[in-house]
């Protein structure tokens, strides 16, 4: 997953302050339960960090999902048909991306991302493993309905948004997405999506409560970059990773906890945190069946297959663009 920031569409102050960074940040440290957003997450640290908790041994989702696309190949080619445009939500992945475009042999690969410089590096090393394919990258925030190419205006479009990502989103949210998604595609589009499942809970907690500690460091560096971009005295020694099962959800939640108590500033800004408070950073929500085709539903599309990894663990989704008709 690529950085969710860019330097074109970014607003910055005076200073070089990430506008939006800074409301969510005193926004959300705020209210009764202290949360930030996890999108803030990908600054070139967090995203690095991320990559490596892709190759963690107890982090299973990015290797289920590869090992899917490997052994489905043929049957989401079957389905999706040739010269399709692929439109994928984000940068690409440089696993996954060329196991799907070798997959399905499209007409065109369109990679959206708000993080302009991220999407140029990947389209240009995409490009070198696919010189004859047109790869038409478009900077932009997917979260709202996308201008798409002209070049692509008559070709059928297929989505793709893999590893879980609209976990990461409650479920309003994410509806908002798939149908916005739906807006961006059109009528004939199809979407392939990645959906983590729910499981046995020592495999889930163990994803996110990493050995080597990595997932902590990914969680620790939101409050360094808070203090890094805001002007925070947030005594990061004084937070510790935690990460929950949250039944009601079904969703693994990542929280920072207060050691002891504490005051800091964010911006000038003064903050307490009592001893065992804890700002919540993520939440992960893991899928069965049904909850994922409800989604999926509730969002403009109709769920046509589903392939699970070797045990179990991941699904990846082909969907349809559901045509709204009349209905009991
Ligand atoms: C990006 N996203 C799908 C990851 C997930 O599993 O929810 C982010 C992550 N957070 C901690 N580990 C990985």
């Amino acid at each position: 997953m690529a950085a969710s920031e860019g330097l074109q569409l970014v607003e910055r102050d005076e200073q070089g302050v990430d506008k939006a960074f800074r409301t969510d940040v005193l926004e959300g440290l705020s209210q009764e339960q202290k949360a930030v957003p996890a999108r803030w997450f990908y600054d070139e640290a967090g995203s690095h960090l991320f990559e490596e908790i892709t190759r963690l041994p107890e982090y299973y989702p990015t290797r289920a999902e590869t090992s899917i696309l490997k052994a489905r190949a043929g049957e989401i080619a079957a389905l999706a048909g040739p010269g399709r445009a692929v439109v994928e939500f984000g940068s690409g992945s440089s696993v996954k991306t060329p196991l799907l475009l070798r997959a399905i042999d499209p007409a065109a690969y369109v990679p959206l991302d708000i993080a302009g410089d991220f999407l140029r590096a990947s389209s240009a090393e995409l490009a070198t493993k696919f010189p004859d394919l047109p790869i038409l990258p478009v900077e932009a925030d997917f979260n709202r309905r996308v201008e798409l190419p002209g070049k692509i205006a008559d070709l059928p479009r297929l989505g793709f948004f893999p590893g879980s990502t609209i976990g990461n989103m409650v479920a309003r949210t994410a509806v908002d997405l798939l149908r916005t998604m739906r807006a961006t595609l059109g009528d004939d589009a199809m979407l392939l999506i990645g959906m983590d499942l729910i499981k046995q809970r020592s495999v889930l907690l163990n994803a996110y409560n990493d050995a080597q500690g990595v997932t902590a460091r990914f969680n620790l560096n939101m409050v360094e970059r808070i203090n890094r971009e805001l002007d925070g005295t947030i005594p990061v020694e004084a937070l510790r990773h935690r990460a929950i099962w949250n039944d009601t959800y079904a969703r693994i939640e990542m929280h920072l906890v207060a050691t002891r108590d504490l005051r800091f500033t964010v911006t000038g800004k003064p903050f307490t945190m009592r001893e065992g408070e804890t700002i919540h950073t993520e939440n992960s929500h893991k899928f069965g069946r049904r909850s994922s085709n409800m989604l999926l539903l509730a969002g403009g599309w109709t769920p046509q297959a589903r392939w699970l990894d070797a045990d179990g663990h991941f699904s990846l989704i082909m969907a349809r663009a559901t045509i709204p008709r009349g209905a009991p």
